[in-house]
């Protein structure tokens, strides 16, 4: 859940400033990218060269560095985030947040912060439940901000309340469950059909096409990304998904591949057909090698295979929703929108082998998206990374 999002660890002058070693740990082991902010007075209690060694950067705490005068900037740094954690955050550090006392390069980076902000305060327990800090916590819960509330027991003072930081265990389990629940397809299922499909002529022979599957599965990383629950329905394919949670089922034929769809998309919220499906299979498949010797001419006599997506569409009910891709010489956007109605989809993705770069066995793609009431959308031409990212973000 963590993997690759930039976190800005604040860490302000608390005895529990200790714990951000850990803290920093976990959050790296989970593949996070932490850049480290210290208040002057956090140095006292924990060292940057602790920090920066577990970071891989080096922890930010003045505006400018001394002996370059390189400065630097809260605003590139706010943008940079995907959360802000200030931990441990002290009364004084909570009080200048609420009130835009920006002192010092922690309160700057917060103002400028467009990521959610997370605050684990840590206090001595009367501190803690001083009007002042509970007026300030107020003010920080007004702005959006989410706290994450300090745990009761034995303080550093041996005094015994509420006021220790949250264990940086639990303040990881929020982030996660903050990032989990804002994933735009959290808790959906989706079924995707990919690469080529070949169809045996004989024991050594088939039918196929160049279908490199590359663009199906980028479409099912974007979407495992997401957060959505993937199954990929794929012909026969070098490519592999990146996102772990992608689960892959080979087939070979058209035949295969639709009844393994067939099977899956009942319980499926959404379904994209990617894949390209040979549209006929030799009716007869020979159980041993044609002989070339055997005739001078040969003919392979062809039946038409299902049409995976026509099939879907008749079988979709309230509440699932259908993508095709088209593949169009010409007529394009008529053929498309035709496609579209006849096969029941509520989305089509036109590729268009007019334009270098796009279509089969490339890395790139230009595509345009059209609805049942036309255009949605059309790309420049990008990576297949990017156009599947553009998809999902239509289907989230
Ligand atoms: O009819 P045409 O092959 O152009 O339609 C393309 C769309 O239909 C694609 O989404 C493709 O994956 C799907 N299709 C299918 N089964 C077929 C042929 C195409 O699912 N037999």
């Amino acid at each position: 859940m963590l993997k690759g999002k930039h976190i800005i660890l604040g860490i302000t002058g608390g005895i529990a400033a200790y714990k951000t070693a850990i803290l920093t740990r976990l959050l790296i082991k989970r593949g996070a990218e932490v850049q480290v902010v210290m208040t002057p007075s956090a140095k006292e209690f924990i060292t940057p060269v602790t920090l920066s060694a577990l970071t891989g950067k080096p922890v930010v705490s003045e505006f400018f560095t001394a002996n370059t005068g390189e400065w630097h900037s809260h605003v590139d740094l706010g943008l940079w985030a995907d959360a802000m954690v200030i931990a441990p955050a002290t009364a004084c550090t909570i009080g200048k947040m609420a009130n835009g006392v920006a002192d010092n390069m922690l309160v700057t980076t917060y103002l400028s912060a467009k990521a959610p902000v997370f605050v684990a305060p840590a206090m001595d327990l009367d501190m803690m439940a001083h009007p002042s800090t509970t007026r300030n916590l107020e003010l920080l819960r007004s702005y959006g901000n989410h706290i994450i509330e300090p745990a009761a027991g034995e303080l550093a003072s041996h005094l015994v309340g509420r006021g220790r930081m949250e264990e940086p265990e639990n303040i990881v389990a929020v982030l996660e469950e903050f990032f989990d629940r804002s994933l735009p397809l959290k808790g959906k299922k989706m079924l995707i059909t990919a690469g080529p499909t070949y169809e045996r002529i004989d024991p050594v022979r088939f039918i196929g096409n160049f279908s490199t599957g590359k663009m199906g599965y980028a479409i099912a990383d974007a979407a495992a990304k997401a957060g959505a629950e993937v199954t990929v329905v794929s012909g026969p394919v070098s490519v592999k998904p990146a996102e772990e949670s992608v689960k892959v089922v080979k087939v070979e034929s058209a035949q295969e591949m639709c009844s393994e769809c067939v099977k899956l998309f009942p319980s499926m919220d959404l379904a994209v057909m990617c894949a390209a499906v040979a549209d006929y299979a030799p009716a007869k498949v020979h159980d041993t090698k044609i002989k070339r010797e055997q005739a001078e001419t040969a003919t392979i006599e062809l039946r038409r295979n299902p049409d995976i997506a026509a099939t879907l569409g008749g079988m979709k009910r309230e509440g699932q929703t259908l993508v095709g891709f088209a593949l169009e010489t010409d007529h394009e956007e008529e053929n498309a929108r035709r496609k579209l109605a006849s096969k029941n989809l509520d989305m089509i993705v036109l590729n268009s082998l007019a334009v270098p770069g796009a279509g089969f066995a490339t890395d790139t793609n230009q595509v345009s998206i059209y609805g049942p009431a036309g255009l949605i959308e059309s790309t420049p031409l990008l990576s297949k990374g990017a156009v599947a990212s553009k998809l999902i973000s239509l289907l989230s």
